[in-house]
């Protein structure tokens, strides 16, 4: 069996029959989802849509989800949030280790940290590091337990627009590097359009478009095919250039 095929067989994340509903409001109707692993996947929908609902569900942090079907995702799963949510007391290098001792979780901790252009600031205190930086230090904490799974819920979301940018370059080396299966929850379609291989929409409870992006990396924003996906995504988040 050709490697292609044979990832494609293996899923990292598997959902059938999803439901979440909140004081009798359903929140997510019956969600069908497999990623295979290894795959880059991005999540978009308008606020409120359910996407940190869906990741919650998946990282195993939602024990009230229900639908009676199937739940199944790796053991080794890290969740990366908007805010780096570090902890304030700990020098770098401790909240990338997160209590893990020994010589060698250390130097596995320098590694990550080397690996997100840390290198050198493991004494450093949380609120020395800029917003950029910080983002980077809890994508080296995430990395450290090297995760099948990585779940990131807008994890740019805060960071300007140039630091955006590197980060999507840091991000998808990452994941070339560690080849966890990535399910990125973002609002901004062009980073969906630029980083994944495909995009899903939530809208309604339900996945209502999943569009392989079947362009090589790295892309450039100015792909005119990338255009078309797009457009395809803006229509089906209800956004039309005259309504936009
Ligand atoms: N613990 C909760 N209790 C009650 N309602 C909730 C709870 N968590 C989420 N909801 C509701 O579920 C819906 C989906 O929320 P969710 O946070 O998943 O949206 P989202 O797509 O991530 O939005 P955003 O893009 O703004 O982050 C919202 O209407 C929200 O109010
Ligand atoms: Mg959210």
């Amino acid at each position: 069996m050709a490697p292609h095929t044979e990832q494609l067989t293996r899923p990292a994340v598997r959902l059938t029959g999803l439901t979440r509903s909140f004081e009798g409001r359903t929140v997510l109707d019956g969600i069908d989802l497999e990623l295979p692993a290894g795959s880059f996947t991005a999540l978009l929908g308008h606020s409120g849509s359910g996407k940190s609902t869906l990741l919650r569900a998946i990282a195993g942090l939602d024990h009230r989800v229900a639908g009676g079907g199937e739940l199944a995702a790796p053991e080794r799963v890290s969740v990366v949030f908007q805010d780096a949510r570090l902890l304030p007391w700990r020098r770098v290098l401790d909240n990338v280790l997160l209590g893990a001792d020994g010589k060698a979780a250390a130097a596995r901790g320098r590694a990550a940290l080397a690996e997100v252009g840390l290198g050198g600031r493991e004494r450093a205190w949380p609120s020395e590091l800029s917003g950029g930086e910080a983002q980077r230090a809890a994508l080296a904490r995430s990395l450290v337990r090297e995760p099948e799974l990585l779940l990131a819920d807008e994890p740019f979301g805060a960071l300007d627009a140039l630091t955006r940018i590197r980060m999507h370059g840091l991000l998808r080396a990452l994941w070339q590097r560690h080849r966890p299966s990535v399910l990125l929850v973002t609002h901004d379609v062009d980073e969906a359009i630029v980083l994944a291989d495909r995009v899903l929409v939530l809208d309604h409870g339900r996945i209502g478009l999943d569009l392989t992006i079947d362009r090589p990396h790295p892309r450039s924003y100015r792909d005119p095919l990338l255009g078309e996906y797009r457009e395809r995504l803006l229509a089906a988040l209800g956004v039309t250039e005259d309504r936009a």
